[in-house]
């Protein structure tokens, strides 16, 4: 999806917005892009390192069962085939006979429509991560004839490849449409493959890795040994993670470059179940907490055959998408299935001393993992506002207002001079400077007509918009424009920053 389709749907005009005002651009776009990379630009990059910020503050600065990690990207093979992954991690791929497109085997959905009477009306195949979406892009690509007929009603019968297919339920290739032209589904690692070393030929093989725990439990050992810890505990990391995913789509969603927060959190096997509630819990309200307070968030308990074979217990945190509901977070009790891999890979001891039951054991882990560009996405889709706000002359104008949560926000404070004279720009500058020094992102701005320069911050999703007018010159006062209410305060200009601080401490 380019800025080039905004056709009016409410993702679309998102994307335009990203692409418009520098959250997101396409990598590499100068050379046509890279299907599966993107780049965050000025404001992107501000609200991503406000989510880690968050994050780490929430997570490791303000907790004393929690320590951090930053391990390599690049890990021993030995890590991978450990973990599985070099066995293990694929996903079911199917290449079209025909015009040779390659889809993912599971996301692959054949619709076909039928009448009252069970009649064919149309078949159409789509890939989607969600069935309710498929029918939905199934009936949106149908030609016109056919959604003429599906105007009146209709009934469908969905299939993937794998699900025993009837005779009659041929697959199609949901790129070019060719009947039965898909071949049997074949595993595809999604690892990205590189060697180390001076040449190629003799390099040894490694891998980017697929996601960032196996660092951290390569060093449970290390974090044990040279910290204080004690069961219960948590290492966590954010970092880098490549998959080379069969069809990267959705925007950034499923990318094949995208950085990960990860919690691997140890506890005793017997406190497992509890340590897995709290933590599904708390990771979920971690997201209210920051702004998706609607019921778009959900939470979602697997199915005991949904479980993979090492995990107790997992949920997820989803979201509802403009593309459909995905997830965001994924909460697993993983037992002590990762520990005892490498344990009996490597030879290293992963056991526990517990001084308190004197007893000796490889703890289970209970693993929050949730994606940064994926929480990114859900916090711009939820942010993304059209209302309206009265121009200069009090008629009412849409506008286009990204509500991020304040500590989400790229800019915090933008300051502005009402005009470019009377020592305005002069105070203004100074508050600026201010709320710099306080540690506040701010933004100065004197240029255009005072309207203008508060849509530009709505769009940013600037919570809050200070400006220097006539008044100030006289009692020392500026107002405040909060970028929701649109309500305007009086406050005194030396307490700007302090003013701005209590608003974000929820003070
Ligand atoms: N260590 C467990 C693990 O990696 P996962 O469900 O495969 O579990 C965790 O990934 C999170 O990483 C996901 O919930 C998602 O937020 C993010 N993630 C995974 N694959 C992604 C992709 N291709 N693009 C963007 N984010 C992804």
């Amino acid at each position: 999806m380019t800025a080039k389709d905004a056709d009016g749907s409410p993702m679309d005009k998102l994307v335009a917005l990203c692409r418009r005002r520098g959250f997101i651009f396409q990598s590499s776009e100068i050379y046509g892009g890279i299907n599966g990379f993107w780049d965050y630009g000025p404001l992107g990059v501000e609200l991503k390192r406000n989510i880690k910020a968050a994050w780490w503050e929430d997570i490791v600065r303000r907790r004393d069962d929690m320590v951090g990690l930053d391990a390599a990207i690049i890990m021993n093979p030995k890590v991978w085939e450990a973990s599985g992954h070099v066995g293990g991690f694929t996903d079911p791929m199917v290449d079209c006979k025909s015009c040779k497109g390659r889809f993912r085997a599971d996301r692959v959905y054949t619709v076909r429509f039928l009448d009252g009477s069970g009649r064919p009306i149309h078949a159409e195949a789509v890939e989607s991560d969600d069935p309710e979406q498929a029918v939905a892009a199934a009936a949106a690509k149908a030609p016109s004839k056919a959604r003429r007929r599906l105007k009146t009603g209709y009934d469908t019968r969905v299939y993937t490849p794998g699900q025993e297919p009837t005779a009659e339920d041929q697959s199609l290739c949901p790129a070019c449409g060719a009947l039965d032209a898909l071949t049997a589904p074949r595993k595809f690692n999604l690892m990205f493959r590189t060697t180390v070393g001076a040449s190629e030929e003799s390099g040894a093989v490694a891998y980017l890795r697929p996601e960032t725990a196996q660092g951290i439990f390569a060093n449970f050992r290390n974090v044990l040994d040279t910290t204080r810890v004690k069961l219960p505990f948590g290492i966590a990391q954010i970092g880098k993670a490549f998959r080379n995913e069969i069809n990267p789509r959705n925007y950034t969603f499923r990318s094949r470059e995208f950085e990960q927060m990860e919690i691997e959190y140890f506890c005793r096997p017997a406190e497992a179940d509890e340590w897995y509630a709290y933590w599904r819990d708390a990771r979920f309200q971690w997201y209210v907490g920051l702004g998706l307070t609607s019921e778009k968030l959900r939470l979602r308990d697997h199915a005991d055959d949904e479980l993979a074979h090492y995990a107790r217990a997992c949920a997820d945190i989803e979201y509802a998408f403009p593309f459909g509901v995905s997830e965001l977070e994924g909460v697993a009790n993983r037992t002590d299935f990762d520990l005892t891999q490498h344990q009996e890979a490597s030879g290293r001891d992963m056991t526990y001393f517990d001084e308190e039951t004197k007893e000796r054991f490889v703890p289970y882990v209970i693993e929050p993992s949730g994606g940064v560009d994926r929480a990114a996405l859900a916090f711009l889709c939820e942010a993304h506002t059209e209302d309206e706000a009265p121009d200069e002359k009090g008629n009412p104008q849409p506008r286009t207002v990204m509500k991020l949560h304040p500590r989400l926000a790229p800019v915090t404070a933008a300051v502005f001079p009402l005009v470019k004279k009377q020592g305005m720009p002069e105070i203004a500058r100074g508050i600026h400077e201010a709320l710099r020094d306080a540690g506040l992102a701010s933004f100065y701005d004197e240029k255009g007509a005072i309207g203008r320069r508060y849509r530009r911050q709505d769009e940013a999703g600037t919570p809050f918009c200070i400006t220097v007018d006539g008044q100030t010159l006289e009692d020392k006062t500026v107002t405040v424009r909060d970028r929701d209410s649109l309500r305007q305060e009086r406050i005194d200009a030396a307490r700007a920053a302090e003013y701005v601080r209590d608003q974000l401490a929820g003070r």
